[in-house]
This record gives structure tokens, sequence and C-alpha cells, in this order.
């Protein structure tokens, strides 16, 4: 792999299938199959549910003096998040939980880390002292939705490969018959110079990266039209609320990088395709109203920067105008105001450090 001082360095993939994920072990990484998870816990443990009891009042204070006061920003909303077991994903998984989202449905390949995510998101949102019943959140569904919505459980989780989204793509659609905010943050990176680089890896980044939200955008944007179409019986008048799809991108969809020809050829890509979908759904969804926005993050500290060299972390944040790497709640953070400022379409938000300046 080529590097050049100076240079943005594309983050390398990181299969995290470990001998202490036994379910991901069995599987492939081009997992096909998909679990719609709720209901109640079964033996077999292939079902389970994750129904998030309650959730801080108190702000969280972490490294660099990050601090946010959970709200209800996101009271009723049910958000779809890819890539929600790991770093940026699961950030946005945590907040959007903090800030009183009904339901959040994890997308990843493996069941096993999506349980352990699940795990997780329940005892950094669901325990802290000083919390209160989470349906507090929810007051504008009735005592029926409500009790159905706490049987359906908090967090839901779908196992399914974005860069293979074909075979699934019937259960997706079903799924996105209720979601209001997508994220697609799924995302690998494998980093090579183009002459070096193996069809089969330059295909798998443009799958997952780029393909694979223009599938879940699809996806959401069908389920609108047809869940549009059932209610216009049920509830004729009644206005539908706006829907947001927030894609994360990367700074280097904007500034050129060695070894990063596909990973910014996909995020690139991606930034098209928020730019025309952010026209095209006003144009032809009529009533429904889908905003489509972007995240362009600089390097941000999670698993898939975890091999950076401790000399590439020193020469990058030498370059880097705040000298640090960000904090994946700092991309949660922007994620929740894309999700609920009504006039953001096509709004890209570069969450750098100051990076995209130099
Ligand atoms: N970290 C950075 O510096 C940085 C900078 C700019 C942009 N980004 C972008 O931010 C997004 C999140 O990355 P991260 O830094 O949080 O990395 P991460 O911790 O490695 O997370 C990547 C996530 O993507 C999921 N994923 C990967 N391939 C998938 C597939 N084919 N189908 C379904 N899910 C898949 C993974 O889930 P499973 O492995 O469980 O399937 C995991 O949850 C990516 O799009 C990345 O390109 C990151």
């Amino acid at each position: 792999m080529a590097r050049s001082a100076g240079s943005l360095r594309a983050p390398l993939t990181r299969w995290r299938v470990t001998p202490s994920l036994p379910c991901a072990l069995s599987r492939p990484s081009n997992i096909w199959d998909i679990r719609y998870i709720s209901g109640q816990q079964v033996s077999n443990n292939a079902s389970l549910t994750y129904t998030l009891r309650s959730f801080s009042s108190q702000p969280n204070k972490g490294d660099n003096g990050i601090s946010f006061q959970p709200g209800n920003r996101l009271a009723g909303r049910n958000c779809m998040i890819t890539g929600g077991t790991s770093g940026i994903g699961f950030a946005i998984a945590e907040r959007f939980l903090q800030e009183g989202a009904s339901t959040i449905t994890l997308v990843g390949r493996s069941q096993a880390r999506l349980e352990e995510a699940a795990t997780k998101l329940e005892s950094l949102t669901g325990t802290l002292p000083g919390s209160d019943d989470s349906t507090s959140a929810i007051a504008t569904r009735t005592p029926e939705e409500d009790s159905q919505q706490d049987n359906e459980g908090k967090i839901r989780l779908l196992v399914g490969d974005v860069s293979n989204a074909g075979p699934w793509m019937r259960e997706l659609e079903k799924e996105m018959s209720n979601i209001d905010i997508l994220v697609n943050a799924a995302g690998i990176s494998i980093s090579n110079i183009l002459p070096r680089s193996e069809l089969a890896d330059i295909s798998m980044i443009l799958r997952t990266n780029l393909e694979g939200a223009m599938l879940t955008s699809r996806a959401l944007l069908r389920a609108s039209v047809r869940s549009r179409m059932r209610n216009r019986t049920q509830a004729a008048g009644t206005k539908p609320h706006s829907k947001c799809i927030i894609n994360v991108s990367s700074l280097l969809a904007l500034k050129g990088g060695t070894g990063a020809v596909p990973y910014a050829a996909s995020k690139a890509g991606l930034l098209g395709l928020t730019r025309s979908l952010a026209v095209e759904a006003s144009a032809s969804m009529k009533d429904i109203v889908i905003r489509s926005n972007a995240i362009v993050p600089g390097y941000i500290e999670t698993p898939m920067i975890a091999d950076f060299t401790p000399g590439e972390i020193t020469r990058l944040k030498d370059l880097i105008p705040l000298h640090r790497f960000g904090d994946p709640r700092e991309i949660a953070d922007a994620a929740v105001f894309l999700a609920q400022n009504e006039y953001a379409n096509n709004c890209v938000l570069n969450l750098d450090g100051g990076l995209s300046a130099v």
C-alpha cells in the first residue's frame, strides 16, 4: 500500500469476525438471509427483543468535553441505521434512543454483532440512574399503539448485507414501511493503490458504500409510497410528517488521498445520491416529504481507523487544525440535527476538525 506524506489516508477495512463472536464465524461475509427480530425472547436465541426501559436524563460527558443533554427531539420517530453495530452508526443509534426515538432498527451482517450492539445500547441508554420510563416520550400514539410498540421492542435487529441487498429487498421494503429516518452508515474501506486493487475489492467497496445506500433509500421511497396509499384509505386528509435519509459520506469524497480511489469514488457517489434525491423526492413523491442529507466526516475514532500506525496518527493529527480525531458522538450530534430540522434537504455537514480547510 503506497502512502504519501501530507496526503489523506484511507482507513483500512477491519473484518471484525473474532472467536468471541461464534455466530459471526459461522456466517460468510455476504450474508443474504434476513432475520427480523421482534416479539419475545425465544429459547433458540435466534429472536431477541430489546426493549428500552428507560433513558438518561443526565447529560453525557466524555473525552474532549463532549457533553449533551438528552431530549425528545426524535420522539415518536422510527429509525433504521445500517452499520449500527459499530463506530459512527452505533453512536447515532445510542443518541437517537436518548433523543426519544420510538424504535431503532440496526442493520448489519452478523446476528451476533447485532445482538452485542443491542445489549450495549440497552445498558448505555436504559439503566442509567435518574431515568424514567421511555414510554413517557411517546405522547402522540394511542394506548393500543403504545402497547403494540412495547411488545415489539425498542431495538430491532435486521441481519443483512447491504452489498448484496437483492435477495432480501422484499423484507427490507416491508421493514421500511414505518421508518421515518434512515441512516446509511454501513461502509468499508480497503486501502490500496489502484493498479494493485483487486476487482473483487473495488466492487465490494462500491456495492457496500454506494449501491447499498442507494437500495436502502429506494426501499424507503417504495415503502413510503405504499404506506401513503394505505394511509389514504385509513386516514384521508392527515398530513404525513417528513422523512429523512442521512448518508454518511467522507472527506475523501472531496479531497484526494493515496490508496483511496474506490472508497473516495463511492463516497463522492453518496453525495451525488444525496443531492439528486433531495430534488427527485420532492418532485416525485407528491405529498410525502423525504429529505436527503449527508454528513462528511474527517477522521473519526472508530474501529475503521484502528489499524493506523502511531506514526500515521501523529502525522494526521498534525495536519488537522484541531489536532485530534473526531468522536463518533460528535457525528451523532449532526445526525440528530439533520433528522429533526425540517428545512435540512441536501444539507451536507462536514465534521473534520478543519481538515477540509487545509
Ligand atoms: N471512521 C472514520 O474515520 C470515517 C471517516 C469518514 C467516513 N466514515 C464512514 O462512516 C461510516 C461508519 O464507519 P465507522 O468508522 O463507524 O466504521 P466501523 O466501526 O468499521 O463500522 C462499519 C459498520 O458498517 C457495517 N457494515 C459494513 N459492511 C456492511 C455490509 N455489507 N452490510 C451491512 N453492514 C455493513 C458494519 O457492521 P457489521 O460488520 O456488523 O456488518 C459496521 O457496523 C462508514 O460508511 C465509513 O466509510 C468513517
